[in-house]
């Protein structure tokens, strides 16, 4: 049965821009975040503390979280993997933070320079810290359906990972198909693996849609009772060690067929529609939200 509401999680300023190459003011990075909590978003995720050598863009996240006028109501998250990331995102005042490991050894390495059980041991470290302050603390988890190097993932493999995550103490675990290659039948097998053992309250999906499924395979989690979506606003992204991998859903994208669905979100589509062709308009680069192409050519 459909949820009556969703919470979504805007990615767009972490996950989206990450992997663009081009230098992007702070002052574009900052309007970009605040045109998003005007039009309705709650969840911002609004940077990153990791190695700015591996993700050069996400260095000025210090600068973004620094001159944000923020909103009541409205958490800027930061993306964190380790002890040293959670110091920076605490000092920048980050209202909350999330971990990343993954479900294949090989993305994990490649990713996080470690195995899965030492990222979850740095998310261990991490989450004592971030206890003390009071922040709290997401879970993601990378390659749920499929893996640029090993390949197929066995849903057991996610609910194990998931278990682990939420055992030490994760809010909410946030499930990527980093790849996007998921349909609506793996989507579902994994969600009912991940839900045989973990609660619906705390599971969002995390859909990239370089195969074109992301938006199916949302109404497939919909259908499940899934009621977190992270998406990114004009579909903005890639990851940077996922070749090919494309950006997030489009946010406008998953609002739209909300509102057919009558299910509630909060978002107003026609501001949202504007931060999106801001961002697309400060890069130069073509809008990735179907809808909000068609509602500019309205
Ligand atoms: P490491 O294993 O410590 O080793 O890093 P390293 O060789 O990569 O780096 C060591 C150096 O990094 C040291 O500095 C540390 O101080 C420094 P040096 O002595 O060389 O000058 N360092 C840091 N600096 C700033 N902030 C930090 C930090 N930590 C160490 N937090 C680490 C491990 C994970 C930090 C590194 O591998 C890294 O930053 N990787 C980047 C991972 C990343 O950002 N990936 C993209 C985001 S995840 C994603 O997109 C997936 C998701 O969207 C879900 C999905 O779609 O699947 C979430
Ligand atoms: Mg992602």
């Amino acid at each position: 049965e459909f949820p009556d509401k969703v919470r979504i999680v805007e990615v767009g300023p972490r996950d989206g821009l990450q992997n663009e190459k081009q230098p992007i003011d702070v002052a574009v990075k900052v309007k970009l975040v605040e045109m998003l909590a005007d039009a309705g978003l709650t969840s911002i995720e609004t940077g990153s503390f990791v190695n700015p050598k591996w993700v050069p863009q996400m260095a000025g996240s210090e600068a973004v979280f620094a001159s944000l006028q923020r909103r009541p109501g409205v958490t800027y998250s930061a993306l964190t993997p380790n002890l040293k990331g959670f110091e920076r995102a605490h000092a920048a005042g980050a209202s909350e933070v999330a971990v990343f490991t993954a479900t294949s050894e090989s993305f994990a390495r490649k990713n996080t320079n470690c195995s899965i059980a030492e990222s979850l041991d740095r998310a261990k470290v991490l989450m004592a810290a971030a206890a003390e302050q009071g922040l709290p603390v997401r879970g993601y988890i990378s390659c749920v359906v499929g893996c640029p190097y090993e390949g197929e993932i066995r849903p057991e493999q996610v609910a194990e990972v998931a278990q682990q995550l939420l055992a030490l103490g994760c809010y909410e675990i946030s499930l990527g198909d980093t790849i996007g290659v998921g349909t609506p039948a793996s989507v579902t097998a994994m969600l009912d693996a991940v839900l045989a053992h973990i609660p619906l309250e705390n599971i969002a999906v995390h859909l990239h849609d370089t195969y074109g499924q992301a938006l199916a395979n949302i109404y497939a989690a919909l259908q499940v009772g899934v009621a977190v979506i992270d998406s990114s606003v004009a579909g903005l992204g890639g990851c940077p060690y996922a070749k090919g991998a494309s950006g997030n859903v489009a946010t406008e994208d998953v609002v739209y067929m909300l509102n057919g669905l009558g299910i509630h979100h909060g978002v107003d589509l026609d501001k949202l529609a504007a931060a999106g062709q801001f961002i697309c308009d400060s890069l130069g680069r073509d809008n990735g939200s179907k809808v909000a192409i068609a509602l500019a050519n309205k």
